[in-house]
């Protein structure tokens, strides 16, 4: 049974591409869905000027353009558009608050969420001028998007100066890979069935790859990706996450202090890259023209308002080890990277090899299990297994098959990670959410990396666009006798 809720939700930002791309189609779904009440109301709080007819009527649009198109419904679109508000925001102007209080009124029990989908330089100031219009109640959240920071200094400073006016457990700090179904499936996968648990641990698994390609350039973000690069923007928050839940112990119960409590130990016993480590296990990359499939594709610094001078990274690729029993010498290799062949991300558990083998070596040669778990295009899981071929061969002849561990086609309609992530922020949920430590100590990992790029003056090594990134990324994992899965 659907249980609907009755909340405001302001999106400071809310004419931004996220808001528009992300979160309003996402909240069309949840009132859609019946888990936003009727009461509810969604506020756009935009630098914009606009009346509030054209605000929905940009909200309409984009919802055509970005819900898939059997989704949109014009007649539920009528009753939707009664959720819709704006306020016309210039966040230092004393009105946009005062505009704010008028149109919530005093309901102090009503839940509240702020949104604040703007640059992090802004969050400590909005947080500050919603506390002293006296905007913030007992029912207030928070939900910061990432980059939380661009280092573990400037992480700091936002978090201490939002936690001036929110409590910790009002502060939902968002990564959206969270709230992608199949990355949650890797907590059901590992933690639900015995199958995999006794395997999970050095002694069987031989390595692990997480591959985040993307197929897409900037999207006209060139000055915020030129700031933060593919670390920042994909390794220390993206990546990081899925490393946490694929290594992390089990959790003693699904709450957020536990599962962040595990994900935090093991963020911290990541082995920092520093000295010769940095050349050996880490790889920058920056693509040049090329094509993806057969569309001719600029390069970095020839995206609109790019600079020749960047030396920004577009692809990083890193091998990490964790110090700790269970992953005694098992290597994590990571990467990710703008403009690469296709779009798709994976989570490949490789198994050790067989230690004796008894079959003659006809037919398939004995691989190592796999366990492969795609994010996205497809969401999909596999296990690779040897199998006997069947019939009358000439002796035992083996070959790989696929297990498919598919959930069936008659599946419900998978939700987008932001339907998830706002759901749980309307149910006060904070498990899928990072918490202020987890962040800060995935920042003093990836900061040791960043300032030793920088003092070593280590330059992105270029990469055509279309392709996997730069080849000192295959030399990086071949070294150690291995090789990126389906390549
Ligand atoms: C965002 C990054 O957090 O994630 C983008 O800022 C990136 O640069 C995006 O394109 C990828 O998300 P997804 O869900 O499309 O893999």
């Amino acid at each position: 049974m659907i249980q609907e809720k009755t909340c405001d939700i302001l999106i400071f930002g809310g004419h931004g591409d996220l808001a528009l791309r992300k979160l309003l189609p996402a909240l069309y779904h949840l009132c859609h869905d019946g888990y936003i009440s009727k009461q509810s109301r969604i506020i756009a709080v935009s630098r914009d000027t606009c009346t509030q007819e054209e605000n929905i009527k940009l909200i309409e649009e984009k919802l055509k353009l970005h819900l898939n198109n059997s989704c949109y419904d014009p007649e539920f679109f009528e009753s939707f558009k009664e959720h819709l508000y704006y306020v016309k925001a210039d966040l230092f102007d004393v009105s946009t608050y005062t505009d704010l209080s008028e149109l919530l009124g005093s309901e102090p029990q009503r839940e509240r969420i702020n949104y604040l989908s703007t640059s992090p330089t802004l969050f400590g100031p909005i947080c500050k001028s919603l506390h002293e219009h006296n905007l913030i109640t007992e029912y207030s959240r928070v939900v910061l998007e990432k980059p939380i920071g661009r280092d573990l200094a400037s992480s700091r400073v936002i978090n201490e100066e939002v936690a001036n006016y929110f409590e910790e457990s009002a502060i939902f700090r968002i990564d959206h890979y969270l709230g992608k179904d199949t990355v949650q499936n890797i907590l059901a996968l590992r933690f639900s069935n015995m199958l995999f648990a006794p395997l999970w641990n050095a002694q069987y698994i031989d390595h692990i790859q997480i591959t985040v390609a993307e197929s897409v350039g900037l999207e006209g973000r060139w000055d915020y990706y030129n700031e933060f690069g593919a670390m920042r923007d994909m390794m220390q928050n993206h990546l990081m996450q899925l490393l946490c839940l694929v290594t992390m112990e089990p959790p003693c119960s699904l709450d957020g202090n536990s599962v962040r409590d595990e994900k935090l130990k093991v963020i911290r016993s990541l082995r920092f890259i520093e000295g010769d480590d940095l050349n050996a296990k880490t790889v920058r990359g920056q693509y040049s023209s090329g094509a993806i499939g057969k569309e001719a594709v600029p390069g970095f610094f020839e995206e609109e308002g790019g600079s020749p001078k960047s030396d920004t990274e577009t692809f990083v690729a890193i091998r990490a080890d964790i110090d700790n029993w269970r992953w005694n010498n098992v290597p994590i290799y990571m990467r990710t990277g703008k403009r690469m062949s296709k779009r798709y991300s994976e989570i490949v558990v490789d198994f050790k090899e067989i230690p004796h083998s008894i079959f003659p070596n006809k037919g398939a040669c004995i691989d190592s299990n796999k366990l492969v778990i795609r994010l996205q295009p497809d969401e999909s899981i596999s296990m690779f297994i040897m199998n006997k071929v069947p019939g009358l061969t000439d002796g035992m002849r083996l070959q790989k098959v696929e297990l498919d561990l598919n959930v069936s086609e008659n599946a419900p309609r998978v939700p987008d990670a932001y339907e998830h992530l706002l759901l749980d922020v309307i149910r006060d949920n904070p498990t899928l959410f990072m918490r202020r430590d987890e962040v800060e100590a995935a920042w003093v990992w990836a900061d040791k990396i960043l300032e030793g790029w920088s003092e070593k003056n280590v330059k992105p090594k270029s990469y055509q666009a279309g392709t996997n990134g730069p080849s000192a990324a295959i030399a990086m994992i071949e070294k150690d006798g291995r090789s990126w899965y389906g390549e």
